[in-house]
């Protein structure tokens, strides 16, 4: 796992972006794993600039986002489809049939569960997986408990998680409390992980997901296992690291050879 602790969110996310244009550049049709929430807000402006100004393709790319509400229609306003819509699709080239999202009003859940699995497999599995940390510790919505092993499938929030949510629906009550999301397995199968955590909220699910023992109860740990993990933290969401320095040390001192940003 490398970590990488920049000064701000705002460079810390211009670090993902390069890491996103060069996988996109030296693959035009890459599978990208795709998240939601504030933390990838400054990383999607960040990928349309890029688009609009340096002629950044998408057009071959093929996406899968982690999650979506149960219950949700793709045109409710706190539905994960409608996020991506407004902060990152409408900005880039991605064809419609290449963008994927689970269902939130799928009629056979199970059955879809298996199709988005399916789909992704086809697809050639997922290049980069870009990943949130939840302030309980999940990686996409796979609450503390969730297997290691998990595949695509329903899941309940924790009201950790549905209070931390709320303030994208007009009521507590309105939060559901049934998700779709892709498995641990699955986000783990990615041929790259690369997690973002930015601010104070998050920096004691840093520190257990990051130095803390690989366990169900801090879903983010089993990046631990990944054979290319990178955490991009702020200095807020660093703060409770113990080896900080070190980490810090090694980003600034890598040798020319290892340098991949
Ligand atoms: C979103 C997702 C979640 C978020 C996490 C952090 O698709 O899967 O795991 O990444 O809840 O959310 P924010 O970024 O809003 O703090």
């Amino acid at each position: 796992m490398e970590v990488i602790i920049q000064s701000d969110s705002e460079k810390g996310s211009e670090i993902a972006a390069r890491l996103i244009a060069r996988q996109v550049r030296e693959k035009p049709r890459s599978v990208l794993g795709l998240a939601t929430g504030g933390t990838p807000l400054a990383l999607y402006r960040l990928l349309a600039r890029m688009h609009r100004g340096e002629g950044l393709d998408f057009g071959s790319v093929t996406t899968f986002n982690l999650d979506e509400y149960a219950g949700l229609a793709a045109d409710h306003p706190a539905s994960y489809h409608h996020f991506m819509e407004q902060n990152l699709f409408k900005h880039l080239d991605i064809p419609p049939a290449q963008r994927h999202i689970p269902d939130g009003l799928a009629k056979d859940i199970p059955a879809h569960c298996e199709a988005y699995e399916k789909a992704i497999r086809e697809a050639g599995g997922i290049d980069l997986q870009l990943l949130g940390l939840g302030s309980d510790g999940h990686l996409g919505f796979n609450e503390p408990g969730s297997s290691l092993a998990s595949r695509t499938r329903i899941k309940t929030l924790t009201e950790r998680t549905r209070r931390d949510n709320r303030h994208n629906f007009s009521s507590a009550e309105e939060v559901p409390h049934h998700v779709i999301t892709m498995g641990l397995g699955t986000i783990t199968d990615s041929r790259m992980c690369l997690l973002l955590a930015f601010g104070k909220a998050k920096a004691h699910a840093v520190r257990l997901a990051v130095e803390g023992p690989v366990t169900a109860s801090v879903p983010g740990s089993l990046l631990q296992f990944h054979q290319r993990a990178k955490v991009i933290l702020d200095e807020e969401a660093a703060s409770e690291l113990e080896r900080a320095g070190y980490y810090r040390w090694v980003y600034q001192n890598k040798p020319p050879w290892q340098i991949d940003l």
